[in-house]
């Protein structure tokens, strides 16, 4: 089945879709985007990755034209009905629009809205079974006065990239990213959450420099109202983590999955948590009976 990419309103075979080489997303990262999951034909929490992408771009002041959130989350059903994408990855693009030069006044006002679906498996499924060995990376997020950590834009994750590239370097699945007080903020692009030994949930508050990423507000969700647990917002430090009795990490991509071990040293027995097999178990469960169908 030929597959379809939605490109500023049209449906254009994948082969063929384009954006233009002065894109000022591509000339500048001056652009937002959303990775969304679909489950078995529901597309999995998609108003709040609507609401986040459309409240990033009136903050960055894109000129978005008659394009809202009902628009947006119209498109993005419509384009994984038309590939007949009932599982898999969704990357959403939203970028200031077209034109050569810094000055949003020079370029034509109009944003550039692009829609595909992908195959997608982040992780091989025994690291689910055995937990993620971490680094803490040297590469620290960009501090809240330079770009609010809640706005997903595009420029900010060659951080990211060179954060990766320093957990790949020594063979880590994910690397931890300090803000410049030494507080953890999030892993390369995934959030952080630790059961400390009061038995309290804890994962950076987005104040601290993280995504506030939807499957994180999720796993919060599903450990206070399924499992009656307390989870709190907070800052942690390095030590935190390495004394928690679990830790995993939250993502649309990775989904939940455990973290094992730290810069070498073993968080809780150095195998998954209890809790976190349960929250895993919960989450899938959560998956399969929720979403936003793309069959009309
Ligand atoms: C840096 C970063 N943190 C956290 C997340 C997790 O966010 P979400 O659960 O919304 O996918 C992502 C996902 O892309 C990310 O890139």
């Amino acid at each position: 089945m030929a597959e379809f990419v939605y490109v500023n309103g049209e449906f254009i075979p994948k082969e063929q879709a384009t954006i233009s080489l002065f894109d000022h997303g591509y000339l500048y990262g001056d652009g937002l985007f959303e990775g969304v999951r679909v489950y078995d034909g529901k597309v999995f929490e998609l108003l709040p990755h609507v609401e986040r992408l459309l409240s990033g771009a009136r903050a960055l002041g894109f000129p978005l034209g008659d394009l809202d959130e009902t628009k947006a989350f119209e498109a993005i059903v419509a384009t994984c009905r038309k590939n007949d994408h009932r599982d898999g990855y969704i990357r959403v693009n939203l970028t200031r629009g077209t034109g050569l030069g810094l000055d949003p006044k020079h370029i034509e006002p109009k944003v550039n809205f692009v829609i595909a679906t992908r195959q997608l498996a982040l992780y091989p499924p025994e690291l689910y079974e055995k937990g993620l060995d971490m680094i803490t990376c040297s590469t620290r997020v960009p501090s809240p006065d330079a770009i609010d950590a809640r706005i997903k834009c595009t420029g900010k994750y060659i951080n990211n990239i060179l954060a990766k590239m320093e957990a790949n370097r020594v063979g880590a699945g994910e690397g931890i990213m300090l803000n410049q007080q030494g507080h953890v903020a999030e892993a390369t692009g995934d959030n952080v959450f630790i059961l400390n030994s009061d038995g309290v949930f804890v994962t950076p508050h987005p104040s601290a420099g993280c995504l506030k990423g939807i499957t994180r507000g999720v796993a919060i969700k599903l450990l206070r109202e399924q499992f009656g647990c307390v989870v709190v917002e907070e800052n942690m430090t390095l030590l935190d983590i390495y004394s928690a009795k679990e830790c995993f990490l939250t993502g649309t991509a990775a989904e939940i999955i455990p973290a094992v071990s730290l810069d070498e040293r073993l968080i809780g027995d150095g195998k998954p948590g209890p809790n976190t097999a349960k929250l895993i178990e919960a989450f899938r469960a959560y998956t399969k009976s929720t979403g936003t169908p793309i069959s009309s």
